[in-house]
């Protein structure tokens, strides 16, 4: 069962040009193309007339050409024109989705009704290119939604399966806090790291060397948004009272959990950062070992997938860093009763 009067990262902005893109997203199947006058559009991704995929078909202005046989759909996804004949048939319009692109990524709802920009995430920090550099990206995991809110719920696997670039020993060993707003379902979780090794990821962005404090202060909105606080600073240089911070570099890691089908999910991920803004080549860096990090999450989950899927039932133990994904299971678990009393 889907939540799905929610927002989801659909897409990178960057991905969408004259070509349509299919996505699968809750089940769904929806093609997603920007239109000739710049609006992102996504229509159900399959042609009224025998069932051809729209995502195969051809962006001509404002329009979208099904590649099978022509019907024509506008913005809107209404028929506007089909071959042979002058009459369109009134059932020959398709779905449209709502749609809003925020910085790097495009947001879907996915509910039947009106779409509620009240519960749009905020990203301000993806809009704001005068203060931060943002690079994204996205990775498909063939395994189920569940996997991937574990995952990033309980960041001390960084230790282990991120030890060559944002992992040290310090992630596993710290304690956590964590918080629950049960009323809004968000999970915070809090890990404060106190003179510890610089990662490679961080000692060649920021230029710090030696010893650093590092937080990492998670918020996780479920089911769809999960936002990094990064804090990286030098030791004992804590913010000021007024909360003025300008002696540390902060990044806020952003991950859009978008489930796709039955045991697959999308990881759209994006870094904003504060600091060497407009640095091309620090753009490129961190692109490339932030993609080296999500691959390896990747992996380690399509692994558990498959051993989940076999016939070995696992009977987990859970340990105290394991208090934000409990509490991420108990928001979703929570949510989906909500649906089902409706
Ligand atoms: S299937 Fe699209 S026009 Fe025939
Ligand atoms: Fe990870």
């Amino acid at each position: 069962m889907y939540l799905r009067d929610h927002w989801y990262v659909a897409a990178l902005s960057s991905e969408l040009e004259s070509k349509p893109l299919s996505r699968q997203i809750l089940g769904e199947h929806v093609a997603i193309f920007r239109s000739e006058s710049g609006e992102v559009v996504a229509l159900a991704d399959q042609c009224p007339h025998r069932g051809y995929p729209l995502s195969l078909g051809t962006v001509v202005g404002d329009q979208l050409v099904c590649g099978y046989h022509g019907f024509t759909f506008d913005c809107s996804g209404t028929c506007v024109a089909v071959p042979g004949q002058d009459r369109i048939p009134s059932r020959a319009d398709v779905r449209k989705y709502p749609l809003v692109e925020q910085g790097l990524w495009v947001w879907i709802w996915m509910g039947r009704g009106e779409a509620d920009l009240s519960k749009l995430p905020a990203t301000p920090w993806l809009v704001d290119t005068q203060n931060w550099s943002s690079v994204g990206g996205v990775a498909k995991i063939d395994a189920a939604f569940e996997f991937l809110v574990d995952n990033l719920l309980d960041l001390s696997h960084e230790t282990f399966l991120h030890n060559g670039s944002i992992g040290t020993p310090e992630v596993a060993t710290t304690p956590i806090e964590v918080e629950v707003d049960e009323e809004a379902n968000v999970v915070r979780v809090y890990r404060h790291m106190k003179s510890v090794d610089c990662p490679p990821f961080y000692s060649r962005t920021t230029g710090l060397k030696g010893k650093i404090d590092r937080w990492q202060d998670i918020e996780y909105f479920a089911p769809g948004f999960y936002l990094l606080h990064a804090r990286i600073a030098p030791v004992d240089q804590p913010p000021l009272p007024d909360g003025t911070d300008d002696h540390a570099f902060h990044m806020k890691i952003f991950y859009g959990l978008t489930p796709s089908s039955e045991g697959k999910v999308y990881d759209f991920w994006a870094l904003a950062r504060d600091f060497c803004v407009g640095d091309d080549e620090i753009d490129r860096f961190l692109e490339k070992m932030q993609a080296a990090v999500v691959q390896e999450d990747v992996d380690a989950l399509n692994i558990l997938q498959v051993r989940a899927s076999g016939t070995a039932e696992v009977n987990e133990v859970s340990i105290k860093i394991d208090r934000g994904g409990l509490a991420a299971r108990r928001a979703l678990v929570a949510m989906k009763d909500a649906v089902a009393r409706k």
